[in-house]
């Protein structure tokens, strides 16, 4: 099974998805709407988390239409209810045989970033597309997180300092921070054509809804930031800051990168 730093298994993994669904999901709908997303597609959704996607997928493909909707582990997901044509799979997209062929779109958002093995997936993906078929992936640049706003150089200092050690953790998964700015070249050099891509980017202020994805991460990761040498007094003042109003950070910058099979 590949490693994956934010297990769904943690109670905190709703608080997530949520922020993920708030901030991100009117981007991601604009651009999956940019495919000419039509009723009757046949869609699958890889790595659906909480599933807020693969809802509006099934909603605008209608009843002649379908959503297959997999996850590592699908559990919040189930948790809610879903539209008749939503079929949700616990599904390992690394291991498992393909769950499905002929797609019309296959969309994953913040999935691939997480696998080691994510130019084997994107290959595999491509490979289960109808001819004509798009793929979407929208994807973190965990890299470019300026701080918009600070009560002094301190909130800078730690703020970096402790973002800088999470992006550690992840890449001692396999997580590659900089898969959003790769991904145009990975689905060119995959044969996918018309591939193009847009970001999307906004300010996260302190006590606000976005800048809660940090606490959320920072949290689960706790323990294997202080192996390596991170606080409880840093976490602390890591938290309060995120509360603070006279902070503000930059949003992660999701790119969408869409492109479809000759
Ligand atoms: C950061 S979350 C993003 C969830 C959702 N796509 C969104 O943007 O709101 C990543 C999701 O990918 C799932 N995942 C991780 N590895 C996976 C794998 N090998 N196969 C399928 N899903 C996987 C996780 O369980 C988690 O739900």
């Amino acid at each position: 099974m590949s490693p994956y730093l934010f297990d769904n298994k943690d109670d905190r993994t709703p608080d997530r998805f949520s922020v993920l669904e708030s901030c991100y999901d009117p981007f991601s709908r604009r651009q999956l709407e940019e495919t000419g997303l039509a009723r009757g597609w046949r869609c699958l959704e890889v790595g659906g988390g909480g599933g807020s996607l693969g809802d509006w997928l099934a909603e605008r493909v209608g009843p002649e239409g379908e959503v297959t909707v997999t996850d590592l582990d699908p559990r919040w997901a189930e948790s809610r209810p879903h539209p008749p044509n939503v079929h949700l799979l616990r599904h390992d997209i690394v291991n498992d045989p393909p769950p499905g062929a002929s797609f019309d779109l296959i969309h994953a958002r913040l999935v691939l970033l997480h696998l080691p093995e994510r130019l084997d997936v994107l290959d595999r993906l491509v490979g289960i597309l109808r001819p004509g078929g798009w793929l979407v992936l929208d994807e973190f640049d965990l890299s470019w997180t300026p701080v918009l706003a600070a009560p002094d150089a301190a909130a800078v200092s730690l703020f970096e300092r402790l973002h800088s050690a999470l992006l550690t953790q992840l890449e001692k998964t396999g997580a590659d921070p900089l898969w959003g700015r790769r991904t145009l070249a990975a689905m060119t050099r995959a044969d996918l054509t018309d591939v193009t891509c847009t970001t999307y980017a906004e300010a996260w202020p302190g006590g606000g809804t976005g800048i809660g994805l940090h606490r959320v991460n920072m949290q689960q990761a706790t323990s294997a930031l202080r192996t390596d040498g991170v606080t409880n007094e840093e976490l602390t003042r890591f938290y309060a800051l995120l509360r603070d109003p006279a902070f503000a950070v930059n949003s992660y910058p999701l790119t969408s990168t869409r492109g479809r099979r000759r």
